[in-house]
C-alpha cells in the first residue's frame, strides 16, 4: 500500500458528519503531511454554490470543529485541493457536473456521507455519468439498513456496481486508537495471550456510556433506538476484537475472517430468553453534570407514545471453545453521568486463598481498558503492605498498575478515529473496516432481540437521566452475584 493521488468526493458535504468529522479529518491529515501534494477533495451537495463559497464553508467548520487554531500554512495547501460539484443525487443525469473533476483512471473515492437509502442512486448515478472505473473505492457510513433484510439491499445495490474489495464500511470505534491497542494488547504481550479464555476469565463488561441525549436528532434515533444506534455496531465490534482467534497475520480479511467467527457465535437472544439477558430503558428527566435535563419524550420533536429505548444492557454468550461459560455483559445508554467506554476483563478468583486472615474474599485481578476518555489501561493486583507483622501474617492492599496514556504518551496527539480510518481509505487497506458478512451476522443476531422485544411489547424500563440505567440493569448482575463495575 503506497500513497497515491486521489479524487476524494464526499458526497452529503453540507450534512452534519461531513461538516463535524470528515472535512476536518482531512484537514488534520494535510496538516501531518499524510495527504498527497495532487490529491483532490470535491464536495458535493445538491445546492448551487461557488467553490469559493464552499471554500469558506469548509474553513468556517474547520475553525468550529478542530480544537487547535488553524495553520495557515496547512489550510493554504489544503483549501488549493477543495472543489465543489452540485448534483442531485437522486437524479442520475446531474452526476455530469462530477465529469470535470474527476481525472480518468486515477484513484478515486467516493464517500458516501448520506442516508443509505441513497446509496444506490449515487451508484447509479456515477455508472450514468461513466465515472466507474476500477481504481475506485465506496466509503459506506452507518447504519447499513436497520435489520438484516434492508442491509442486504442495501449491499446489494452497491455491489452491482462495486465489488467487495472497493467497499470500505465504517464503523468509527474501528479508527479509535484504544480500540486499536485491543489487538496489540492481547497479541503482543503473552501475558494476556495466554490467559485470555474461559480457564482463566470469569466474565467480561463492555460500558459505552455517554452523557448526551439525542442532540437534535430525535427523527433519526426514534427509528434505530440504542441498539441499531450502537450495539449493532459499535459494541458488537469491540466483543469482537476482544473475543477473536489470533489472526494469521492482520491481513484485512484474516482480521475479519476471525471476527465473523465471532458474531456466528453469538448465542441468539429469543422470545424464550429475553427477560434474563437483555434491559432496556429509556431516560426521563433529571440532572446530568449538575445541569437540569429534558426526558427523552420531552425532547424537542418527540413522539411523547415513543417506546425507543435510550439504554440497553445485554448479557451476551459466545457459544465457542474459548469463551465456554464466560458472559460478556454490554451496557450503553445516552444521558448516563458521564461520557466513558471501558471494557473490564474480570479474572477469575486464585483457586485457594493464603490470605484468609487479612482478606477473606481475595478480589480477583481486573484489566481494565478504558477506551475514551482519559485513555489507558490499568490492572488491579493484590500487593503486600510494606511494614512488620509478627507470626507470618501479611497485609494486602488492592493496588493499581495504571498505564495512562496521556503521561506515557506525552505531547503525542490521539488521532480523531476518522482521520485515522480515512488514511486507511486512501491507502487501501481495508482491515479496519467492517466485511458484509459481519454486518450481516451481526443484523441476523440483533434482529432476534428487537423481534423478541416487539413481541413482549413491554414498554422501555424509565431512568432518571443522569444514572446508570434502569434498576432492572444491576439486578441483570446481581442475580449472577455481580455487579457493574464503576471506575469513575
Ligand atoms: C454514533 C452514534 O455512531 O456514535 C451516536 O450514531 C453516538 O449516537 C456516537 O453518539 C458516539 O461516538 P463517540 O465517538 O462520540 O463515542
Amino acid at each position: 500500500n503506497s500513497f497515491e493521488p486521489c479524487d476524494f468526493v464526499l458526497f452529503g458535504t453540507k450534512g452534519d458528519l461531513a461538516r463535524r468529522k470528515l472535512l476536518p479529518s482531512l484537514y488534520e491529515l494535510e496538516k501531518a503531511n499524510l495527504m498527497h501534494a495532487d490529491s483532490k477533495i470535491i464536495g458535493v451537495a445538491r445546492n448551487e454554490i461557488s467553490d469559493s463559497d464552499y471554500v469558506a464553508m469548509v474553513k468556517e467548520n474547520i475553525e468550529k470543529f478542530t480544537k487547535e487554531a488553524l495553520c495557515e500554512e496547512s489550510w493554504a495547501r489544503f483549501s488549493a485541493k477543495l472543489a465543489y460539484a452540485c448534483v442531485d443525487m437522486k437524479d442520475s443525469k446531474s452526476y455530469s457536473a462530477l465529469k470535470t473533476h474527476a481525472k480518468a483512471g486515477r484513484l478515486m473515492v467516493c464517500y458516501f456521507a448520506t442516508p443509505p437509502s441513497i446509496f444506490g442512486d449515487i451508484c447509479r448515478g456515477l455508472k450514468t455519468a461513466n465515472l466507474i472505473h476500477k481504481n475506485m473505492r465506496v466509503v459506506l457510513e452507518k447504519p447499513i439498513g436497520h435489520d438484516l433484510a434492508s442491509s442486504k439491499v442495501i449491499n446489494d445495490q452497491v455491489a452491482e456496481y462495486f465489488d467487495e474489495t472497493q467497499i470500505y464500511r465504517i464503523d468509527h470505534y474501528l479508527g479509535k486508537e484504544t480500540v486499536l491497542n485491543l489487538i496489540a494488547l492481547r497479541f503482543a504481550n503473552s501475558i494476556f495471550a495466554t490467559n485470555w479464555d474461559h480457564n482463566c476469565i470469569d466474565h467480561v463488561q463492555i460500558s459505552v456510556a455517554e452523557s448526551v441525549g439525542i442532540e437534535g436528532r430525535w427523527g433519526y434515533f426514534d427509528e434505530a433506538g440504542q441498539m441499531r444506534d450502537m450495539v449493532q455496531n459499535h459494541l458488537l465490534q469491540i466483543l469482537t476484537l476482544i473475543a477473536m482467534e489470533p489472526p494469521a497475520n492482520l491481513d484485512a480479511d484474516s482480521i475479519r475472517d476471525e471476527k465473523l467467527k465471532v458474531l456466528k457465535s453469538l448465542r441468539p437472544i429469543n422470545s424464550s430468553n429475553i427477560r434474563q439477558n437483555t434491559v432496556r430503558g429509556q431516560y426521563v428527566g433529571g440532572f446530568v453534570k449538575g445541569k437540569e435535563v429534558p426526558g427523552y419524550l420531552d425532547e424537542p420533536d418527540a413522539n411523547v407514545s415513543s417506546k425507543t429505548e435510550t439504554f440497553v444492557a445485554i448479557k451476551v454468550e459466545l457459544d465457542n471453545w474459548r469463551w465456554a461459560g464466560v458472559p460478556f455483559y454490554l451496557r450503553t445508554g445516552k444521558r448516563l453521568p458521564g461520557k466513558t467506554s471501558e471494557v473490564v476483563i474480570f479474572f477469575k478468583r486464585q483457586p485457594h486463598n493464603l490470605f484468609k486472615d487479612s482478606f477473606p474474599l481475595l478480589p480477583a485481578n481486573k484489566l481494565t481498558i478504558r477506551l475514551q476518555p482519559d485513555e489507558g489501561v490499568e490492572v488491579t493486583v493484590m500487593n503486600k503492605v510494606p511494614g512488620l507483622t509478627g507470626t507470618g501474617s501479611m497485609d494486602l492492599q488492592k493496588s493499581r498498575l495504571n498505564l495512562s496514556f496521556s503521561d506515557t504518551f506525552k505531547g503525542e496527539r490521539i488521532a480523531d478515529a476518522y482521520e485515522k480510518l480515512l488514511l486507511e481509505v486512501m491507502l487501501g487497506n481495508q482491515a479496519l473496516f467492517v466485511r458484509r458478512d459481519e454486518v450481516e451476522a451481526a443484523w441476523k443476531w440483533v434482529d432476534g432481540i428487537l423481534a423478541a422485544w416487539r413481541s413482549s411489547n413491554e414498554p422501555p424500563e424509565p431512568y432518571q437521566a443522569g444514572t446508570w440505567g434502569p434498576t432492572e440493569s444491576i439486578a441483570l448482575m446481581a442475580r449472577e452475584n455481580r455487579s457493574w463495575y464503576e471506575s469513575r
